[in-house]
């Protein structure tokens, strides 16, 4: 894929000189920093009662609270997920581990400017662009053929850790993205047909500690450009924040639940039921955190467009098909600024102008 971001220096070195004010460009004055006072929290959803074919009763109630959950959130947490806590365990711990090596070592795995893959910031894309106060470390994880050379140099344990992950968690994200379907009518067939052999990417985000933590963005308003993604929280520190109704709601992280939200590829293939939702990350100014997003999208030699099961004469495209691809290709190659990448794929008919 072409892209061509810039390198930029690591904020975890730069946070362990213990500033006392930050560099200009991490200063985000173009960002509201403001957040909701109520207690309004985004619904949990129990994975167990979703697929129990057992108890019909409970599982079409389950499917009315995703169903609610995705239309008016975009984002929940899923409990009783059936990954095995030793694999969830086991990379979190390896995460952890990767972002405590030594810069030198971590180095080693470097994003070179024209790639993705690699530790890096992603989405730079000029010298005067403000920077997030983190550092990630991105992989393409399945299927197989989209692994880079970096993927086979991971320190064994990593790798393990990541190859156990990400397969349990392809499972899960199946099981999910045919259940979101089935709340709106698309046939499990078709999910399969686009998803299946879909990308699978990872982002490992290192948030460190901040000394004017008000000032900046660990990672910047954006939806993703997944189909669905799985937040794994790797500490007990929070920090994701999500946009509803234009304003910010922070998710305090359940234990042993994951963090689900729609993407752009799945508010495109849903024809606009379901939307992707902006989120951004806050920082603390005393405790690192890290996050661990898996990113589910659609396979690259295939068609991203909205699904034939839901489109209708009464329900009309609402977004042009595009090769995914090519989809993917325009995203890696801008800046991520909330949700204008989808809009370039809505339909405008000449009402709405
Ligand atoms: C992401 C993301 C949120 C977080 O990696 O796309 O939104 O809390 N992460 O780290
Ligand atoms: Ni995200």
């Amino acid at each position: 894929m072409e892209v061509n971001y810039k390198n930029v220096p690591s904020v975890q070195e730069m946070a362990k000189k213990k500033l006392v004010t930050i560099p200009s460009r991490y200063v985000r004055d173009d960002q509201d920093h403001s957040v909701a006072s109520s207690n309004k929290e985004a619904p949990v959803i129990d994975m167990q009662r979703l697929i129990n074919s057992n108890d019909h009763d409970s599982m079409n109630i389950e499917l009315q609270k995703l169903h609610f959950a995705a239309k008016e959130w975009g984002f929940f947490q899923l409990i009783n997920h059936g990954v095995s806590s030793s694999v969830v365990e086991k990379m979190k711990h390896e995460s952890q581990a990767f972002f405590d090596l030594p810069l030198e070592e971590k180095n080693k795995f470097e994003r070179s400017p024209g790639d993705t893959d690699g530790f890096g910031q992603l989405f730079v894309v000029s010298d005067k662009q403000k920077l997030d106060w983190a550092d990630i470390f991105y992989l393409k994880t399945a299927p197989p053929y989209l692994r880079m050379p970096i993927f086979f140099k991971l320190p064994l344990s990593l790798r393990e850790a990541i190859e156990e992950y990400a397969e349990e968690i392809k499972e899960l994200t199946m099981k999910v993205l045919k259940m979101l379907g089935k709340a709106v009518g698309i046939k499990a067939e078709e999910v399969d047909n686009l998803f299946d052999k879909g990308m699978q990417s990872m982002r490992m985000n290192y948030y460190p500690p901040c000394p004017q933590p008000e000032l900046v963005m660990g990672l910047s308003p954006h939806s993703d450009a997944s189909a669905l993604t799985i937040l794994l929280q790797v500490n007990d520190t929070e920090g994701l924040q999500i946009r509803k109704n234009g304003i910010w709601i922070p998710i305090v992280p359940l234990p042993n639940a994951f963090i689900v939200n729609i993407g752009d590829a799945f508010e495109i293939f849903s024809n606009g039921i379901y939307r992707s939702i902006e989120h951004r990350s806050v920082v603390s100014s005393e405790k690192e955190r890290i996050s661990v997003a898996t990113f589910q999208s659609p396979r690259l030699d295939g068609e991203l467009g909205p699904a034939s099961t839901v489109v209708t004469a009464d329900n009309p495209p609402t977004f042009r098909k595009i090769g995914a691809a090519e989809f993917y290709r325009g995203f890696l190659t801008r800046e991520l600024v909330g949700k204008s990448y989808v809009d370039t794929m809505r339909i405008t008919t000449t009402e709405d102008v």
